[in-house]
């Protein structure tokens, strides 16, 4: 046997630096219950059960909840098994693979799509490739692009420039630099998920054209939320059919699992030709590519669900300023309070779980920078003006508490 202490006390000297600093992860062993969404049930450190008001789920229009998608999960678990039992080239390609795959073409607009275990692992798998297709390709990368996309640029193992977040100036700066024969990518998120801003997409598009560019956007917190029947900020900014590839989740906006890419027949081809983590992975189980054929087919036909979930995010914001709550005014549904301390995020947070039943994560780096700390606020659909009132209530109290300075 090895001797591990030498390992042990490494791996345990990184963890501790993560105590100190505060940005530790803890998880909440969350009980959530289709029927009482958002609120849930916890057990606490000292063994009871409690109530508490979940903040922070993206399911923002409760998808994972509605009866349709549940009973399609059901119905064709029941018919086909609860997995897929091989990847998509060994036995794993269904017919729910397929008409899930059309279905999503359906809304972007796009030749084809594409479904892979999640968004994560559409954008490794999609960049990686894509960045190895074209000899000498430079990736152009937003500053603020979340770990699977910088993840997937990695593995490209291209050249890559950052620019500053959202700044068309600063990207055409560094396009201007380069020959334009050269392949570029310009990889971007449409709505950024933890501050909520949104890109200047037409402006990223044209700079693009100007100067013989790909489009790559991450829409993960856009779809089913944004656009026409869901189909995301591209196309609420008239700009659909405009970029190259388009990246989506289903486990936000859609409620289930998993992710996909939407892009012409060509380059859907050649991502499912060459890309490891849509080819070497089990595929999803059919029951989950049918309840999310459902759900996507659904948010597609209910007219006016895209403009109530608005509605209902200036309800909460409404609130929140009654109560002189200060969030960073974006133009999309994620509501950020910076708090710029680690130590104090966790506090702010810990309080309002256990003295007021409010759940919010506290974000911390590295999922943000440091100093930029910060709660973040998801009103869903079954999110009530009571449960708004309550949470506005319990941030004012605790932001004002000498405890959680
Ligand atoms: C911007 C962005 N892209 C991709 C992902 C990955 O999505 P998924 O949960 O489907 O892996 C996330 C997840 O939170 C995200 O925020």
């Amino acid at each position: 046997m090895p001797d591990n202490t030498m390992y042990d006390k490494i791996v345990s000297s990184h963890l501790d630096a993560l105590k100190r600093t505060g940005n530790y992860r803890y998880f909440l062993n969350v009980q959530k219950s289709a029927q009482s969404f958002p609120e849930f049930t916890f057990e606490n450190a000292d063994g009871n059960q409690k109530t508490a008001v979940n903040w922070c789920s993206n399911d923002y229009l409760c998808m994972s909840l509605d009866a349709d998608v549940l009973q399609s999960l059901v119905r064709v678990a029941e018919e086909s098994g609860a997995g897929a039992g091989g990847t998509r080239n060994i036995s794993g390609t269904t017919v729910h693979h397929n008409r899930l795959e059309s279905s999503l073409a359906n809304l972007h607009g796009t030749e084809s799509a594409l479904v892979f275990g999640s968004a994560f692992m559409a954008n490794l798998g999609a960049l990686g490739a894509l960045g190895k297709a074209f000899p000498g390709c430079i990736i152009l990368s937003d500053e603020r692009n979340h770990a699977s996309m910088i993840e997937g640029i990695k593995v490209a193992r291209c050249d890559k420039q950052i620019f500053r977040h959202n700044d068309a100036e600063h990207l055409e700066s560094l396009l201007s630099e380069l020959p334009i024969e050269r392949p570029k990518i310009i990889a971007f998120e449409s709505l950024y998920s933890m501050a909520g801003t949104v890109a200047p997409i037409q402006e990223f598009i044209r700079l693009a054209k100007r100067y013989n560019a790909l489009t790559y956007v991450d829409e993960v917190h856009a779809v089913g939320v944004y656009g026409r029947g869901g189909a995301g900020l591209i196309e609420q900014q008239g700009c659909a059919g405009q970029v190259d590839m388009i990246n989506g989740t289903f486990a936000k906006g859609f409620g289930t699992l998993g992710g996909y890419i939407a892009s012409r027949t060509l380059l859907i081809d050649y991502v499912r030709s060459f890309a490891p983590s849509f080819i070497f992975t089990t595929s999803l189980p059919p029951a989950v590519c049918a309840a999310t054929l459902t759900s996507v087919e659904k948010v597609r036909s209910q007219s006016g669900l895209q403009e109530a979930y608005q509605a209902h995010v200036c309800s909460f914001r409404r609130i929140l300023r009654e109560h002189t709550i200060h969030f960073d005014d974006n133009p999309s549904h994620i509501t950020r309070v910076l708090i710029g301390n680690a130590a104090r995020c966790k506090a702010i947070a810990d309080k309002l779980l256990h003295e007021y039943g409010a759940y919010l994560q506290p974000i911390n780096f590295p999922t943000v920078p440091e100093g930029e700390e910060c709660l973040r606020l998801t009103v869903t659909l079954r999110h009530s003006e009571e449960h708004m009132r309550h949470l506005a209530s319990a941030l004012a109290e605790t932001l004002a508490s000498r405890e959680t300075e």
